[in-house]
């Protein structure tokens, strides 16, 4: 079975045990800056889990894009993935553990052709927060699981929750038998030992943490997550995910270009490739800080080993290329992003390219100096100087050290790297302090023409021209957003006859309070840098535009004058910038 026709029976089963199925939020979150990646289904849905209501039910399923970051240095083996999928499904206060463990168990032995004797689970041994979930064991009794292949475990391995403070509770993870050896009397499905895979986790969200530990939530939850790469491997009998149709062609066409066989790097480069290409089209571009430095990290790591292998990185575009047509039947949405992937990651390449060299002999001459002192350590300064200088990410910096026989200091690069992000976020709160500061009439009025600008990019050249960045003086707007090239003569002329002709329609800015996510159903676009919950304003401009934003802007867009763009130039990779004016 393909993974999209698991993916598919999984959306179907839940349709029909009455389930609506909600699409896949973006993998970057629009709604909370304090989170990279989407790392799981119900990261998005923390509000309704929380007790608000849903517009789609009470119960749901859905397949998820998810980011891990921190297996980042474990790609290569044979099972960890930055980018996966993961189906869902949820209760928000219907259904609890019986409903929830019944269909599992149906899926899987049913719809998955799962023989029970392949399956075991394990269910929640209780604590001082929590009893024994003996009601989940009986469940699975009930279905017809025998109970020697039930095992309980305490927090460590049946207790989900995401980060430090959330939704949570007790969970019953379900496992499959490989048919390996067991690796010791005490062989469990929490051993590790690689007997048992972990394929389907539901939760059982009645609690809430904070800082003042566990109270029960209003209503009692089911959350779940299966990890669609990994089943398909199950299913399809392969040892690792990069066996699938999901790597396959990419890891054969990695082959026969590569001159140097070593399976470890190819897997890193068609990983690397992957989740790069879908972080991109979700929406992030590569840069020093946040989730713009992972992405920047994961493709300096995809170079380095294409370098590894001895692949020209002439051929780099066509293993994008490649990689994309191969995830198109997954995500159709790639294809209207193809150009913006492609470029981003070329230009990263380039920018990585640049200064390896330079870096490499820096690296070098760090390695004479730690001999020359006796040492088998790369110093911290060293590294940082590689990262900053350079551009050197440090666990490439790591992979260098230890190809060599080395070991880097890592603890000083960390703390030499938390002071140089202190700085930078100084450094952009004053930025975003200088954006504000000279609100008047000319910049209220700059202001409602960068929303009528944002409208006319998206006419003109495609949804995907979002805004990136924005910064209003008395003397002109800037504007930046992401497109891969250089905009035409045309398209120019195009977007400022557009704004131009708004303007002499004189249509009437309107605000409107409301939640974040009743802006987000009315079809408001903005940069979602609220909580969830909060009230956010949304303009309108007639029905030309809708924006989330602060404001302020003018009643009527015919107080503007003239637009008129003066440059359109590159602001970062992928990214363009426009400065325009208003003439009155
Ligand atoms: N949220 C649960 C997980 O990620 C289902 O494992």
């Amino acid at each position: 079975m393909k993974a999209i026709e698991i993916r598919n029976k999984y959306l179907n089963f839940f349709k029909r045990h009455g389930h609506a199925v909600i699409p896949s939020a973006p993998l970057v979150p629009e709604n909370d800056p304090s989170v990279l990646f989407t790392t799981a289904g119900m990261q998005p849905l923390v509000p309704y889990l929380l007790g608000e209501k849903h517009p789609a039910g009470n119960k749901l399923t859905d397949y998820q894009k998810c980011v891990r970051t921190v297996d980042i240095d474990d790609v290569g083996d044979n099972r960890h993935l930055t980018y996966f999928e993961m189906l869902g499904n949820w209760s928000l206060g219907a259904y609890f553990k019986e409903e929830s463990i019944a269909m599992s168990f149906e899926f899987l032995t049913k719809e998955l052709g799962i023989p029970v004797e392949k399956l075991s689970v394990t269910c929640f041994a209780g604590d001082e927060d929590c009893p024994r979930d003996d009601v989940a064991a009986n469940c699975w009794k009930k279905v017809g699981l025998p109970e020697e292949k039930i095992y309980f475990f305490g927090k460590e391995d049946n207790w989900w929750i995401a980060g430090e403070e959330g939704p949570c509770g007790p969970d019953t993870e379900m496992f499959y038998d490989t048919g390996k050896e067991p690796c010791s009397e005490n062989c469990n499905p929490s051993c590790g030992c690689g007997k048992y895979v972990e394929i389907w986790n539901n939760v059982f969200m009645e609690y809430y943490k904070d800082q003042n530990g566990y109270r029960k939530l209003e209503q009692q939850n089911v959350d779940t997550g299966l990890g669609l790469e990994r089943m398909t491997m199950l299913l399809q009998g392969k040892e690792t995910p990069f066996d699938t149709e999901i790597f396959a062609p990419i890891m054969e066409k990695l082959e026969s270009l590569a001159k140097v066989s070593d399976i470890q790097s190819r897997r890193i480069v068609a990983e690397h490739l992957r989740s790069s290409m879908m972080i991109i089209s979700d929406g992030a571009k590569p840069s020093n800080v946040d989730r713009g430095y992972v992405l920047r990290r994961l493709i300096r790591r995809m170079t380095r080993h294409l370098n590894k292998l001895q692949i020209s990185l002439e051929e780099l575009e066509g293993l994008i290329n490649l990689t994309i047509d191969n995830a198109l039947e997954m995500y159709p949405e790639l294809e209207a992003n193809r150009a913006m992937i492609v470029s981003t990651i070329v230009e990263e390449k380039d920018k990585f390219v640049k200064t390896l060299a330079h870096g490499e002999k820096e690296f070098e001459k760090a390695l004479e100096r730690a001999e020359a002192e006796g040492k088998n350590v790369i110093d911290g300064e060293t590294i940082f100087k590689l990262y900053e200088t350079y551009g050197f990410p440090p666990e490439v910096t790591e992979e260098l050290a230890k190809e060599n026989g080395f070991e880097i200091d890592a603890s000083k690069f960390d703390e030499l790297f938390k002071a140089h992000q202190e700085k930078s976020r100084l450094g952009s709160e004053q930025k975003f302090k200088g954006g504000l500061a000279e609100q008047n009439e000319i910049t209220t009025a700059y202001h409602t023409a960068t929303h009528l600008l944002h409208k006319a990019l998206q006419i003109v050249l495609g949804e995907h021209a979002k805004q990136k960045g924005s910064n209003i003086t008395v003397d002109r707007l800037r504007f930046d957003f992401s497109h891969p090239e250089k905009m035409t003569k045309e398209q120019l002329e195009e977007v400022e006859k557009i704004v131009n002709e708004k303007i002499a329609e004189d249509l009437p800015v309107t605000c409107q309070e409301m939640t974040l996510e009743e802006a987000k159903k009315s079809g408001a676009t903005g940069l979602f840098e609220n909580k969830y919950g909060d009230k956010v304003k949304v303009y309108s401009i007639g029905d030309f535009s809708k924006e989330i934003c602060g404001g302020p802007h003018v009643t009527h867009t015919g107080e503007l004058g003239h637009f008129k763009i003066k440059k359109e130039e590159s602001s970062s990779a992928g990214v363009r910038r426009i400065k325009a004016i208003l003439e009155k």
